[in-house]
């Protein structure tokens, strides 16, 4: 049984960097771990939060129960002809598994360079970046079930994939536990350069026939002009989701901002660029407090270094409710607050 410690600082355990305890907290490095857990009888006095890289949570107090931080690691590689099954442990750092895959000619995550957190958090919110999502090379996963301490495999259909969902956030939620994520990937590259940052910045390093390498260092370098890093500026990326609106309702906003940002959505519906909507209403760059928005990216919430997460949680209320009021548009958190 691993070792449950109590007061635990969370600070350095969340990208925002907010200052706060967990009552109870243990890490995890093996699936048998998992089990001696949700056997002890803590756990059925406790509620049970599982964190990985800590990259999409804001804390707004102390966490009143049992953290547990996943640690299950190990990269396994499973090859035939030009198709490659890369296996990686849910504790492992995605952007070490994406940099694995870059040195090693297997394409397919390229794309997903520098996002945050930890293999086991890709398939919970489908982590997506700059025209690729994880349901696009998802193979399977295996997950806990904390019920009955069972280990389940899931297929891409049993994930039931969405932007930015899953049944791990929504009819799951709360009842598995990652612990394993299969990605098919190839040694054939398929390339996804169509998102226009990535065009512009391969044009602008006079690149005709990128390898992933090159696909990797350029959206690194993409992200590291717009995102602040968290290592130095506390920050969980896009704070909120772009809002997917029916047509109908797009046609009355179009009337009235026509310059509105804006991209095709599945079922007839249109996503909007938040981050413009947000721009608009003024708050791009600005500093309230402790926090604010970030100067090249108004999506990103910050912690200037001593905000609270409660003082995080009111300054997004009074984005949702300005854009409200301004587009009558409403923006969803893609950020999980506890
Ligand atoms: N925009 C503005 N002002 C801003 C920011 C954006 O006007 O301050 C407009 C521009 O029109 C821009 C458009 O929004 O062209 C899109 O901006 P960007 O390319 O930065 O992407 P995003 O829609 O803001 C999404 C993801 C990011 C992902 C990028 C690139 C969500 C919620 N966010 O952001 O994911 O890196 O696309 O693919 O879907 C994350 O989820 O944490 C995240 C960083």
């Amino acid at each position: 049984m691993p070792l449950i410690k109590e007061n635990h600082s969370l600070k350095n355990l969340n990208t925002f960097g907010i200052d706060v305890n967990a009552k109870y907290f243990v890490e995890a490095h093996h699936v048998e771990d998992l089990q001696a857990i949700f056997e002890s009888p803590i756990v059925k006095e406790q509620a049970v939060l599982i964190l990985g890289g800590g990259s999409n949570m804001l804390f707004t107090k102390d966490y009143e129960g049992l953290i547990v931080r996943m640690n299950i690691l190990g990269i396994e590689v499973e090859q035939q002809d030009t198709e490659v099954w890369v296996t990686a442990g849910a504790g492992e750092v995605w952007n070490n598994l994406v940099s694995y895959c870059v040195e090693h000619g297997f394409a397919g995550i390229e794309n997903l360079t520098l996002i945050p957190g930890t293999v086991g958090a890709s398939p919970i919110q489908n982590i997506g970046a700059y025209g690729v999502e994880i349901k696009d090379v998802f193979a399977s996963c295996e997950a806990f079930e904390t019920a009955t301490g069972l280990v389940r495999t899931f297929s891409p259909e049993e994930c039931g994939f969405g932007y930015r969902e899953s049944v791990f956030k929504n009819e799951l939620k709360g009842k598995y536990i990652i612990t394993s994520v299969t990605y098919k990937l190839s040694t054939k590259p398929n390339l996804k350069t169509h998102y226009g940052a990535i065009n512009a910045e391969l044009e602008r390093r006079n690149i005709q026939q990128p390898s992933i390498s090159d696909i990797s260092e350029v959206v690194a370098a993409i992200r590291v002009s717009k995102l602040p890093d968290p290592k130095t500026i506390g920050n969980a990326g896009s704070f909120f989701k772009n809002p997917i609106i029916t047509k109908a309702q797009f046609d009355s906003l179009f009337q009235k901002f026509p310059e509105v940002a804006h991209y095709p959505a599945p079922n007839n519906k249109v996503k909007l660029a938040a981050g413009w909507l947000i721009e608009q209403c003024g708050f791009k760059g600005v500093v309230d407090g402790q926090t604010g928005t970030w100067k090249n990216q108004a999506l990103v919430l910050v912690n200037h270094g001593h905000a609270t997460g409660d003082e995080v949680y009111r300054f997004s209320e009074k984005i949702i409710d300005t854009v409200q009021h301004k587009f009558a548009v409403n923006l969803e958190r893609e950020v999980n607050i506890f």
